[in-house]
């Protein structure tokens, strides 16, 4: 098992008291600037970055800017970027490219640019020489200077990079706007070491650091006060967590903790899964009935050459361990197709595999090259419009699957919290401890409540039901 560093860099007091004092001097300097200062947080990639963004947001609040969602008012844009794939990266760049329109119009208003994405020098090169209209850019390891960062671009009125390359930091005390209802993200443990030769993730978030457990008790215990039920645990590799702790002993302490709430976590990597983490799953009762392990492929070879530190059968074994365990545990799982090099009766391992864990969905991913990682330097002879057939080969098989246990789940009883607004009036969304979505007829005034809910339809991956 990867051991994370048990006293990681911690951002200093003082440092942190320096960005307040940032905050303070923008309070004075914003209302000279605009009539009513407006910000603007448009977060693309996974939950990581999601809880990025609501740090980003907590600290433009305390520096006096009201939060909008439309650009054309906005007098902060900031993009918090993700990298992981190549599609991903060029929808951002596109995103940032339509700002200049933006700019011309409203000449004063700020374009600031972070996240994953940015953390690649290739890309901040571009957007240094192309894109002239982003006036900051700041990396994944210094989130937390933000005040500082934009105070010097107003005040000083040039172009700010900031984006040092270093292993990383934890910095404690960031103000947060819970903005997800019910929901909340709770990060853990950041960073990753485990340097799969598809990813980019190593290169951009740094090594991995966990924080400790009593700052993540504090925490829960405020985002449980705001009345968050539904908490998400986040790690690029979360079950690596080593606060001096297990996961596994993260998650029975967090259990502990009075109230009426449920505890997910993502993301899992299968080569950290131990039997001490799903026997605490199943015996803590506030811990969902969802795992997501990302197999990635169920082929020996290919799985050795992504560096994923264990093979088929190790998986198959985990998968058998926790519905032993636990029989109405969900499963989920992302696959790449198409890793350089694969073959086609490689690839149909992977779909044997999926038919034989019988997932409750899948995440598919075509293999996406990435700057400066092992993988984009193989040969990879296989064409974009073959790996397309493939993958739709794999889509078909798991829909497939996913049709036939949506079904399956019809006349069960599950306890759900009502989570939000449904996609008609009078219909609201709750999701169970398993992590199934189920619409039911049911006033907005009972958001925030648990309900046993009984299945009455399954069909095209809508979950149907009515509170009993
Ligand atoms: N190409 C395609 N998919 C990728 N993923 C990560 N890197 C790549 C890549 N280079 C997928 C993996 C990972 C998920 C978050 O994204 O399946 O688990
Ligand atoms: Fe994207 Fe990975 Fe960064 Fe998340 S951590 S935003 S998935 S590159």
């Amino acid at each position: 098992m990867t051991q994370t560093n048990s006293k990681p860099a911690v951002v200093s007091q003082a440092e942190l008291a320096k960005q307040q004092q940032y905050i303070r001097q923008l309070q004075q300097m914003l209302p000279k600037l605009y009539t009513s200062p407006k910000a603007l947080v448009r977060t693309f990639g996974c939950q990581q970055n999601v809880a990025d963004g609501q740090r980003l947001k907590g600290m433009l609040l305390q520096m006096g800017y009201t939060l909008t969602t439309d650009v054309d008012e906005a007098d902060l844009i900031i993009y918090n970027t993700c990298a992981v794939r190549e599609h991903a990266q060029d929808r951002v760049i596109g995103n940032i490219g339509a700002l200049k329109h933006h700019k011309r119009r409203h000449p004063d208003c700020i374009i600031g640019v972070c996240g994953c994405m940015v953390q690649q020098p290739h890309i901040t090169q571009r957007i240094q020489k192309s894109y002239p209209h982003v006036d900051l850019v700041f990396g994944t390891h210094v989130l937390h200077r933000l005040p500082e960062l934009l105070y010097t671009t107003l005040a000083e009125r040039r172009r700010v990079f900031e984006i040092p390359d270093m292993d990383g930091v934890i910095a404690e005390g960031v103000p947060v706007l819970h903005d997800g209802g019910v929901r909340g993200w709770l990060p853990v443990m950041y960073g990753c070491n485990n340097f799969c030769t598809y990813c980019v993730v190593p290169y951009v978030r740094g090594r991995e650091r966990s924080r400790a457990p009593a700052d993540i008790e504090n925490d829960l215990r405020q985002m449980l006060e705001q009345g968050i039920k539904d908490i998400t645990l986040l790690g690029q590799n979360v079950n690596s967590y080593n606060g001096g702790i297990s996961f596994a002993q993260l998650l029975r302490r967090l259990n502990d903790i009075p109230g009426d709430f449920v505890l997910r976590f993502m993301t899992s990597h299968p080569k950290d899964c131990t039997d001490e983490l799903l026997e605490t799953m199943a015996t803590c009762e506030k811990v969902e009935r969802h795992l997501h392990l990302p197999v990635q492929s169920g082929n020996d070879r290919v799985l050795q050459a992504m560096n994923r530190h264990y093979d088929r059968r190790r998986y198959m074994e985990l998968i058998q361990t926790a519905r032993r365990l636990m029989p109405d545990i969900m499963l989920t799982s992302d696959i790449i197709v198409g890793f350089p090099g694969e073959t086609y009766q490689e690839f149909l391992d992977t779909v044997d595999l999926v038919r034989r864990v019988r997932y409750h969905s899948l995440y598919t991913f075509i293999y996406s090259p990435r700057v400066g990682t092992p993988a984009a330097k193989m040969d990879d002879p296989v064409s974009r419009e073959e790996k397309g057939r493939w993958f739709k080969e794999l889509c078909d098989a798991q829909e497939q699957i996913s049709a036939e246990i949506c079904s399956q789940q019809v006349g069960k009883v599950f306890r759900a919290l009502i989570e939000s607004p449904g996609r008609q009036p009078g219909v609201s969304q709750c999701r169970t401890l398993c992590n199934q979505i189920i619409e039911i007829p049911a006033a907005p005034d009972l958001i925030g409540t648990f309900q046993n809910v009984q299945i009455t339809a399954g069909e095209n991956w809508i979950l149907k039901g009515t509170i009993i």
